[in-house]
């Protein structure tokens, strides 16, 4: 039995909705105590399938761990009490996960063999593996640059000096995980950023930042950081923000269906996550921050107030000369790279025709996100066309229909924000990998005024087999 979601046509958004704690931070966070010296207190760590699978990993590592209500402590006792696992570790769906562990455990010379579901089973970790066997350490993917992957463990790495070929936030922090426990320095360049409002238009930074709350020194430049390997880290107090790009959907149905405004709380807006808010913005949203004291250097908070708004075209690293709409560089593309399925809802209920372009990333996600979009809009009614690297999109009207989630999270609740603005009822198959980032997502929309039901229906396999 596969979980769907069928979502009633229209409805405000109104009130105020808590969004849980951010992935990249929950992730990170748990792989640095489990490394660091004493105890860390974890506040508000996001309890999702994706946080428990790595949490899970370090358990099979040694580490130990246990929940104290909303917090997770990690009780750290230095990297030389991690062990081989005896089983292959399982980060199910979770490529942050898997990412990030294959650096960490490279760096500490441990023998591993990781693995995942199916969609992570499908993504590239040529990124990963390159440059890991280029600091010594000996893993092996299989000949399609997938997982498994297979650490034999051995001798300690040394530090690389590495321009990244990809603005991917998990290779640099893989690399950074691997560095701290490397002989020397390990070095990382990427294009400098450039600045889009209050954004900083680049990966995120929050390995950066939690390394230094656990007492790590990185050299941080635009478009490069350094890290001495070998420092020790000291367990620390994290309190967890609320997660942006999952507040992404609230923001896009809040924007798209009439009679809307909402508060949304405990959002965290560091400048390299926050070009969703800008190009929200650029489109004519009307999204108001209150910002609240920060609980966590480098990851600034707020409270954000949307209300509905006429939104217009984007285009994307696209010179086509038109007027009356939002054009942005390709450089936002980084920034805002799970926030797209929202943004591409909001895009089909604009006014004018948006382009997103340099996106070829998109299809190595949970799904192959252009095409997910694509069929899934395409089943609402929408006008469009598939890019290599992107989409077109005529914006306009957005009638009810049946999509397929395709077991991607943001897939799922993107067309779920998507039936707040249609004319009839939306249907969304395959939707339980919603609970990788979004645990409580269906209670939350219903709170904020979606008509929103989960029920159990037939998997795609016996839909097909029956027909
Ligand atoms: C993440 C980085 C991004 C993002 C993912 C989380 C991270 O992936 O899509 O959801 O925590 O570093 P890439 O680094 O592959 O772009």
């Amino acid at each position: 039995m596969e979980t769907e979601y069928r979502v009633g046509a229209g409805g405000r958004l109104r009130g105020r909705v808590a969004i849980p704690g951010d992935k990249s931070i929950s992730q990170r966070a748990l792989l640095l105590a489990a490394v660091a010296e004493g105890e860390s207190e974890l506040q508000g760590l996001l309890d999702s399938e994706d946080v428990r699978t790595t949490a899970s990993a370090l358990r099979a590592l040694g580490v130990d761990w246990r929940w104290r209500g909303a917090a997770l402590r990690v009780h750290g006792t230095g990297p030389a009490a991690l062990h081989a696992p005896r089983q292959a570790l399982d980060l199910g769906n979770s490529g942050t996960g898997v990412r990030l562990l294959t650096g960490l455990l490279s760096g500490l010379g441990l023998a591993a063999t990781l693995d995942g579901d199916a969609s992570l089973r499908r993504r590239p970790m040529r990124r990963i593996v390159e440059p890991l066997r280029c600091m010594g350490v000996r893993l092996q993917c299989t000949d399609a640059g997938t997982l498994p992957l297979r650490l034999d463990g051995g001798a300690q790495p040394a530090g690389i000096h590495y321009r990244l070929p990809v603005p991917s936030a998990q290779l640099k922090s893989c690399l950074l995980l691997a560095g701290l426990h490397a002989r020397g320095r390990t070095c990382l360049k990427w294009e400098k950023p450039t600045q889009l409002g209050h954004a900083a238009l680049e990966m995120r930074d929050h390995t950066e930042n939690l390394l230094e709350a656990f007492g790590a020194a990185p050299e941080r430049a635009p478009g490069q950081v350094c890290l001495e390997g070998g420092t020790g880290l000291r367990g620390a107090r994290i309190p967890i923000p609320g997660d942006l790009s999952s507040a992404a959907f609230f923001l896009v149905g809040a924007s798209i269906a009439p009679g809307s405004e909402l508060l949304i709380e405990g959002v965290g807006v560091n400048p390299t996550r926050r070009a969703v808010l800008e190009i929200l913005r650029a489109m004519g949203a009307d999204i108001e921050e209150r910002p609240r004291p920060a609980l966590l250097p480098g990851e600034p908070l707020c409270d954000l107030r949307v209300r509905t708004a006429a939104l217009r075209a984007v285009r994307v690293a696209d010179n086509a000369s038109s007027d009356d709409v939002a054009r942005l560089p390709v450089q936002v593309v980084a920034n805002a790279i799970d926030e797209w399925p929202a943004l591409m809802i909001a895009a089909a209920c604009a006014r004018g025709r948006s382009v997103l372009r340099g996106a070829r990333e998109l299809r190595f996600k949970e799904s192959d996100r252009i095409e997910t979009l694509a069929a899934g809009l395409e089943a609402l009614g929408v006008e469009l066309r598939r890019l290599p690297d992107g989409l077109e999109i005529n914006g306009g009207r957005l009638h009810g229909g049946v999509v397929d989630g395709c077991g991607d999270h943001r897939i799922a609740m993107a067309f779920a924000m998507a039936a707040a603005a249609a004319d009839g009822p939306v249907q969304i198959l395959n939707c339980a990998g919603v609970s990788t980032s979004f645990p409580g997502f269906p209670e939350a929309a219903r709170k904020a005024g979606l008509e929103l039901e989960v029920t159990a229906g037939a998997s795609p396999e016996t839909e097909a087999r029956d027909r």
